[in-house]
């Protein structure tokens, strides 16, 4: 495993974390089994990933449930969860709420049912859907920090703009951004490389997730036609996975079936790999249901330094770009 520090705090990540909603069921379709989550949390372990990204939303529980019982005995791995996140009921719709009282009793939650007394990482889930002021939320979660309840915090799907505004607030143990990131989503844009990898002043960690496209750069999704998927997998209704743009990304996915093939690697760990190598991105957060995608994943780790593999690819990566 290769690990990376987080610029400016302690935290140690494997290049690689295992993604936790998938293991939390709710959005994943029929074939979620938490004997097969367990093995597979317990594989990441094997291969030398030493963090978890999970959050209260995934599973509405269960992801942390499933996480706690797979770490019986393993307090040295990170957990890395989330705030923010209400919902009133399992099928009703969930929004940013960031009141600093509900960030405060979304981490003794997650305290509880994780089993720790400290969180490593606590991430804003989302961006708030109501009018509570970002300095009031950091300000519980510095005295969260304060309190001995979390290591760092970081947050999650800002744009350039706010992630500036937050910076500027230069609050201590702000560790990171977690961002959506792959081949085919590019958020992660100069705008926002520009904030957390300025020419002058400290840098912050990035978080790539959805560095599969939800499983699109697996090698697994190919063909002419779009896969069906159960309406109990969000991906029934994901653009990705219908016309127009599955036929535009398709190349992309043979070409890495192809190159994959020629290197002897899985497609997702090219697709990992060049995540984990694009300027500004510390670390790849990357889902799994079984034990078997989780050894596919660290693949990623022997394509790092591979330059010839990225000139062959850069065409095909090149066309897909949203
Ligand atoms: N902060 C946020 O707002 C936010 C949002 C989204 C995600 N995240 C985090 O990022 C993590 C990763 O994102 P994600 O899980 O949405 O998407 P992802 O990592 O792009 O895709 C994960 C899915 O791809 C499939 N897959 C994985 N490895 C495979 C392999 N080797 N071969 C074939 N199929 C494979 C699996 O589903 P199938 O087997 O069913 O195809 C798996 O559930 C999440 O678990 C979560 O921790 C955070």
């Amino acid at each position: 495993m290769k690990f990376r520090t987080l610029p400016g705090t302690d935290l140690q990540l494997s290049a690689i974390g295992l993604g936790c909603w998938a293991i939390g069921k709710t959005w994943w379709g029929d074939d979620v089994d938490d004997r097969k989550s367990v093995r597979a949390i317990h594989a990441a372990l094997d291969h030398g990933i030493n963090w978890f990204d999970t959050a209260p939303l995934y599973g509405h529980g269960h992801a942390d449930t499933i996480l706690k019982q797979a770490l019986e005995g393993r307090p040295e791995a990170l957990i890395a969860t989330k705030v923010g996140i209400r919902w009133d009921g399992e099928g009703a719709h969930a929004r940013s709420d960031l009141r600093p009282e509900h960030v405060v009793a979304d981490c003794e939650t997650s305290l509880k049912r994780l089993g720790r007394t400290c969180i490593p990482l606590l991430q804003i889930h989302w961006p708030c859907e109501l009018d509570t002021p970002i300095e009031a939320t950091i300000e519980a979660l510095v005295r969260l920090r304060e309190a001995g309840k979390i290591r760092w915090f970081g947050v999650c799907n800002y744009n350039a703009t706010a992630l500036a505004h937050i910076r500027k607030l230069a609050p201590p143990g702000l560790a990171c951004l977690q961002t959506p990131f792959s081949m085919v989503r590019r958020e992660f844009n100069h705008d926002l490389r520009e904030v957390v990898a300025p020419a002058k002043g400290p840098h912050l960690g990035v978080l790539a997730y959805e560095t599969l496209a939800r499983g699109l750069l697996t090698g697994k999704y190919v063909g002419p036609m779009p896969p069906t998927f159960p309406t109990t997998d969000l991906r029934h209704r994901d653009d990705r996975f219908a016309q127009p743009v599955w036929g535009k990304i398709q190349p992309l996915v043979r070409a890495l079936i192809l190159v994959g093939q020629r290197l002897g690697v899985p497609p997702a760990a090219l697709a990992i790999a060049w995540a984990c190598r694009q300027p500004g991105i510390s670390v790849a957060i990357v889902g799994a249901k079984r034990e078997q995608q989780v050894a596919e994943h660290v693949r990623a780790l022997e394509l790092l330094q591979r330059n010839r593999v990225w000139q062959a690819l850069a065409p095909h990566i090149e066309a897909c770009r949203p």
